[in-house]
């Protein structure tokens, strides 16, 4: 059987607090999602992303990208290796997103058809054909908890004629990616060796993605439609708000999500895909969002951004690389009880980053990531007091 949603709480602003049982992990939510594109969420190693965060909770789930390990090192390849999880030696809960937002923002030459896309590898020049069937079954090999349906992530701007154009891909593609899944499900590299509590075989998820640019009536039918589907009596077990932080304002983006929670269903996850900055996070876990991922704080860490509690800093941004940091003996954030704080000083800090040394993207990435982990953690216990 899918994942099991406990709805633990709801706020009159619609926010929730609950639990979605997976076969690897039982995920609390509000929950935000790193990113471990190509198996790896990037710099910082799986033992730490299990301990960081309050209390050491860690990171309950990470993501991986079907596109990506299709690419490189290949799906049969993994699965041969027993799946994802054992591949990259990761106990806990993954989703994988379904390659039709890294087709459209990383190959060269895409061409799109009802059949599907075909594109230009963006390593080495080669063609290939992705269609919704094609991404169940690579999802399927790499045997995620959750696998999200194929879609055309609509750009910014698009006029409403290009979105609905658009939205019929996605509303076509949704249909054959759940039957797809749904006959195939069974291949799943750890179908036989998961039992959930009553005894019976855990299986993976399919969750939905609602499309529609930034029109109103667009994303209220393509949620509408995207509920009617069925596939022998089983529907989506989750839903997704895709199309959104490709360079819409900020502004928009919470219209948007607004615009669409009213129409996905109360019994099952809601999934924001590819957000966002941590004052972001907070507003839209408020608005009844339970899951998020975002590349922000590996890849800022990397650069050299560090999140900080404003009250204990000053600045809800830090750039570690700035020169008045070049003798300051504290801790990144005196407030933070992370791996990185409890050990290095910003000079320190400064220093890795100024010469380009690994351990600077180490130590910031663990940094940020407990920052994001510690953010919703906290997040959720106010939604768990009355
Ligand atoms: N990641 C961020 N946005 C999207 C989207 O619209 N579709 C998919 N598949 N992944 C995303
Ligand atoms: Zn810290």
């Amino acid at each position: 059987m899918a994942l099991q949603f406990e709805l633990l709480s709801t706020r009159a602003s619609g926010a929730r607090r609950a639990r979605i049982h997976l076969p690897h992990q039982t995920v609390e939510t509000p929950v935000f999602m790193p990113v471990g594109t190509q198996g790896t969420v990037k710099a910082v190693q799986q033992s730490t992303l299990e301990t960081i965060g309050p209390n050491q909770i860690g990171a309950q789930i990470i993501l991986g990208n079907t596109y990506h390990l299709y690419l490189r090192p290949g799906h049969e390849l993994i699965a041969r290796l027993g799946g994802l999880h054992k591949f990259i030696s990761w106990p806990r809960a993954m989703l994988t997103d379904s390659g039709g937002f890294q087709v459209f923002s990383l190959s060269d030459l895409r061409k799109i058809s009802d059949e599907g896309v075909r594109f230009r590898s963006h390593l080495d020049g080669s063609s290939h054909m992705f269609t919704p069937e094609h991404s169940m079954d690579v999802q399927i090999a790499l045997g995620a908890d959750i696998c999200m349906a194929f879609d055309e992530c609509t750009e910014y701007p698009a006029d409403e004629a290009r979105a609905r154009e658009s939205l019929r891909y996605t509303l076509a593609w949704a249909a054959r990616s759940l039957s797809h899944f749904r006959a195939n499900q069974h291949r799943v590299p750890w179908h036989t060796e998961i039992l959930q509590s009553d005894g019976a075989l855990a299986t993976q998820s399919l969750f939905g993605i609602v499309q529609g640019g930034m029109y109103p009536h667009l994303r209220r039918e393509s949620a509408e439609r995207l509920l009617e589907l069925e596939h022998e009596g089983s529907g989506f077990d989750g839903f997704a708000i895709g199309g959104l932080s490709v360079g819409e304002p900020r502004e928009l983006t919470r219209q948007v999500i607004a615009e669409t929670l009213p129409y996905l269903p109360k019994d099952k996850p809601r999934y924001v895909m590819g957000v966002g900055y941590p004052d972001e996070i907070v507003e839209y876990a408020r608005m009844g969002v339970d899951m998020m991922d975002c590349v922000i704080p590996t890849r800022a860490a990397r650069h050299g951004l560090l999140f900080t509690n404003a009250e204990a800093t000053g600045v809800a941004r830090m750039n570690i690389k700035n020169r008045q940091y070049a003798e300051d003996k504290n801790p990144p954030d005196p407030s933070c009880i992370c791996p990185t704080c409890s050990r290095y000083s910003r000079a320190y800090l400064r220093h890795l980053a100024q010469t380009g040394e690994p351990l600077g993207g180490i130590l910031n990435s663990i940094h940020n990531l407990h920052f994001y982990l510690t953010t919703m953690a906290n997040l959720r216990a106010e939604l768990e007091s009355a």
